[in-house]
């Protein structure tokens, strides 16, 4: 894609540069004038750095680290101030799951990785940068990239959900404590892309499936959140804090749709809990008339008879409405 030159002056470390996601972040902040720091536990971000070094030279460094250990974080960002003189962005990308399985046979290993990588990651990438940036004087940006599924969470992936949850929450909570430094952070929602990880989340063969699923009708591919890295990183996006941007093709949004199309039978008129309230003012209106009436010509057998009316006509009407109350939370749920 042709540069618009969005990133020129720019210092990014992006995690998890080695593959998928990270790689085409790397690939395309470079083409925006950024220069790059990759850090990742694989040798791949060595082979990310090369490719993109032979075409625009001294432009990535690659740090072999984990974002789970503070060493990782410091060797990158010493590596960073060496060839770069500092960092503008940070990039938490570096993400994993455990294979989609019923939540009870996840492992406390499974469950302790998930954290570790999605969650710990952003806690040393604070404790590392922050002040770095704080020290450069001229603010910064962190991205994180969250889930979708964070927002529409599915059986099977609680714990990733959870952890991709709390980087949203996190992100949210930081750019408020840190805005009078200038530092933004915001997350961004991906939706099921093809990359090493996604087989994690749909298994095999799924993919063609899984594509159609979306209102857009296909996956999403890493250039599209890469392009939404290099808007959210660059002075163009510089009253942006705090938000979460699902690139996903708008699947956060056809939830919202469906629940709306599959309400339609309840939706018109008396529905759910107002169509319950209203039947029961009537009731209660009626039977006080009859009553009133009743008591006025004093026969009790009337005031009977008013009651027995009450009874025969509004209250299965009154059931049927609650039913319906109780009914519709599940069609919600259902698809
Ligand atoms: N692919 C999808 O469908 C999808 C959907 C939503 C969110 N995401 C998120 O996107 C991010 C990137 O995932 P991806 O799809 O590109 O996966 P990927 O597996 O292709 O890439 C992950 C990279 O992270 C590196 N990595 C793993 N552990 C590391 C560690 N401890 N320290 C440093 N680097 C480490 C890996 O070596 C790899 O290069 C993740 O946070 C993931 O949760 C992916």
């Amino acid at each position: 894609m042709a540069s618009s030159n969005l990133l020129t002056n720019q210092r990014l470390l992006v995690t998890g540069g080695g593959s998928g996601f990270g790689a085409e972040i790397s690939r395309q902040a470079v083409n925006e004038g950024a220069k790059v720091v990759i850090l990742d536990v694989s040798p791949t971000g060595q082979d990310v750095a090369d490719e993109i070094n032979a075409k625009v030279p001294d432009s990535v460094v690659f740090v072999k680290g984990s974002v789970t250990e503070t060493a990782g974080w410091e060797a990158a960002r010493e590596a960073a101030v060496k060839a770069f003189g500092g960092v503008d962005s940070v990039v938490n990308n570096a993400g994993w799951s455990y294979h989609t399985k019923p939540t009870l046979d996840v492992t406390l290993e499974e469950f302790n990785k998930t954290f570790d990588l999605n969650v710990k990651s952003i806690f040393l990438s604070v404790q590392a940068i922050v002040p770095l940036m704080i020290k450069q004087g001229t603010g910064g940006t962190f991205i994180q990239i969250g889930s979708v599924s964070h927002l529409r969470p599915r059986p099977g992936l609680a714990w990733y959900a959870a952890s991709k949850g709390t980087v949203s929450t996190v992100a949210k909570s930081l750019a408020t404590e840190f805005a009078d430094k200038n530092i933004r952070f915001n997350t961004i929602l991906p939706v099921l892309t093809p990359t090493g990880l996604m087989e994690q989340f749909v298994g095999v063969g799924q993919h063609d499936k899984a594509g159609h699923e979306k209102p857009l009708g296909r996956l999403g591919k890493p250039q599209d959140i890469a392009e939404a890295v290099v808007w959210l990183s660059s002075p163009r996006a510089q009253f942006i804090t705090g938000v979460d941007l699902p690139v996903d093709g708008g699947r956060h949004s056809e939830y919202s749709y469906s629940q709306e199309t599959k309400l339609t039978p309840q939706s018109n008129g008396l529905s759910g809990r107002s169509g319950l309230k209203y039947v029961i003012a009537v009731c209660i209106g009626y039977e006080g008339l009859r009553g009133l009436r009743a008591a006025v010509h004093a026969h009790t057998a009337n005031i009977m008879l008013a009651l027995d009316t009450c009874a025969y006509f509004f209250l299965p009407t009154c059931y049927s409405s609650k039913a319906a109350a109780h009914t519709a939370p599940n069609q919600l749920t259902s698809r």
